[in-house]
């Protein structure tokens, strides 16, 4: 008998990455193949994102899309998952009759049964829990192959892979969607973080990117032990990195008000954690910051960036930036031009600040014009491409230890550890996941080129 096929589509975080990837799990034990083309796959997964306006409708656009080809091909089963799923599960069976299951964030262990009992009319599961259990939805265990990767992007090559070491949200920051998408902040436990990250290396991965919503607060909400006694993330960092044989650790995500100076020394003190941080500012304003409940100021904010620099003055700065929050004035605005300024990120993903369902600054009442909204998003955005290439050229004339990611015909594809791509021209013979010494010869806005430097001949 043949095999059914499944396709998966991913938008948004890399979250959602990894929970893709417990799916396409998932179905492959169940004996699933997985297929890269929609148009002929039994199941569709559609894995969407809701922390935006944008991102949900590029997922609803597609799932509107998939009306004629299941009209088509009836036999076709289109699932519905992550957060747009958990947040608008009815809504999304009542408008478009053609879903065949709507399955949230904390129901991704029952995929295969559920796809198994669809029956014609649509099926939703979409459970939410309020307790601080560690729930089965945590996997125990890796996945060592890739699904495709957000949308457009290929998929994350096997010597770099995510582990999720905590879920939810527990900050409720005004705008933000992610506590009531994804429920409660809630930590692995260390043993099985450091088995999952054991099983990754000896399966040759080398790299391991640690993943929550706000891993700063690792271990705090509840017990990670088996003793039940105190935990950290600076630990936590401490003991991964111990991994004989993983050779780069990153983590991301974090929120400013919970960076201690024990993770700042782990910049210093750990020879595998890459000299990169992704720290989130949002707004330089105090007035917008207080408005988005994120407990920090901006003088906390570039305080902590500093002491940071002090311990690992290499250290690559990216961030998040929200413009046109309600209320946001233009002496708001120009204060996180400010920030960029003080800071200057390597690089910085900006946003126009979007209503989001359930989101207390939904309620606001002083919204921004649109227009005012692009303006400024522009402003924003034409600077920090100036200081991205201000800071990438910085890097020509050095030599570089490069982590291979693909080797093509025409040449090599790799990433340094402050994590930016590095393109060369050179064929030589190598394969993904050796570090070779490049020399940085160009610089551009989004990546470097450069040459393989006499030292690995
Ligand atoms: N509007 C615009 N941007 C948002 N983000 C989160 N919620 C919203 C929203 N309602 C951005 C924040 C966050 C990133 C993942 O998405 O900058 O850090
Ligand atoms: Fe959302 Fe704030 Fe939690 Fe980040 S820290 S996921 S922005 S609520």
């Amino acid at each position: 008998m043949k095999q059914p096929s499944f396709t998966i589509k991913t938008f948004g975080c890399q979250m959602n990455v990894r929970d893709s990837e417990i799916m396409a799990q998932l179905l492959a034990e169940k004996g699933y193949v997985e297929s890269m083309e929609m148009k002929d796959a039994d199941v569709v997964i559609l894995n969407t994102c809701s922390i935006r306006a944008k991102a949900e409708q590029k997922a609803m656009s597609l799932l509107g899309a998939l009306r004629k080809v299941k009209k088509r091909r009836p036999g076709m089963k289109i699932c519905v998952a992550g957060c747009v799923a958990q947040q608008e599960g009815e809504e999304i069976c009542r408008r478009m009759d053609y879903v065949d299951l709507v399955i949230g964030t904390q129901n991704l262990y029952e995929l295969v049964d559920l796809l198994e009992s669809v029956d014609g009319t649509s099926k939703v599961a979409t459970s939410m829990s309020n307790s601080y259990e560690i729930p089965a939805f945590i996997p125990s265990m890796p996945s060592l192959t890739s699904p495709g990767g957000p949308q457009g992007a290929t998929p994350a090559p096997s010597v770099r892979k995510f582990l999720t070491i905590m879920q939810g949200c527990n900050n409720y920051c005004t705008y933000c969607v992610v506590p009531y998408t994804r429920g409660r902040e809630i930590s692995r436990k260390v043993n099985d973080i450091i088995e999952e990250a054991r099983v990754l290396v000896d399966a040759g991965v080398q790299e391991i990117t640690l993943l929550g919503q706000n891993v700063n607060s690792y271990g705090r909400t509840n017990s990670v032990t088996a003793e039940g006694g105190e935990y950290s993330f600076a630990l936590l960092l401490r003991e991964v990195a111990a991994i004989e044989g993983l050779k780069r650790l990153r983590f991301t995500t974090s929120n400013p008000k919970d960076l201690s100076p024990d993770l700042m020394r782990c910049f210093s003190e750990i020879e595998t954690l890459c000299p990169q941080f992704h720290l989130p500012v949002q707004s330089g304003s105090n007035i917008v910051l207080s408005k988005m409940n994120r407990k920090y100021t901006r003088e906390l904010y570039l305080q902590k960036v500093a002491e940071l620099r002090s311990f690992r003055p290499d250290i690559s700065l990216s961030t998040d930036v929200i413009v046109g929050f309600p209320g946001e004035t233009e002496a708001d605005f120009e204060q996180t031009m400010e920030i960029l300024e003080d800071v200057r990120f390597h690089s910085s993903f900006s946003f126009k600040y979007s209503d989001r369902p359930g989101t207390r600054s939904a309620d606001f009442d002083d919204k921004v014009d649109e227009q005012v909204k692009s303006e400024r998003l522009s402003r924003f955005q034409k600077r920090q491409d100036q200081i991205c290439l201000e800071q990438n050229s910085l890097y020509v004339g050095k030599i570089l230890p490069v982590m291979i990611e693909k080797v093509t015909d025409d040449g090599l594809m790799g990433r340094t550890e402050t994590n930016h791509i590095v393109h060369i021209k050179e064929i030589i013979e190598c394969s993904p996941g050796d570090i070779v010494s490049v020399t940085i010869n160009h610089a551009g806005q989004h990546s470097l080129n450069g040459r393989i430097d006499s030292s690995n001949q």
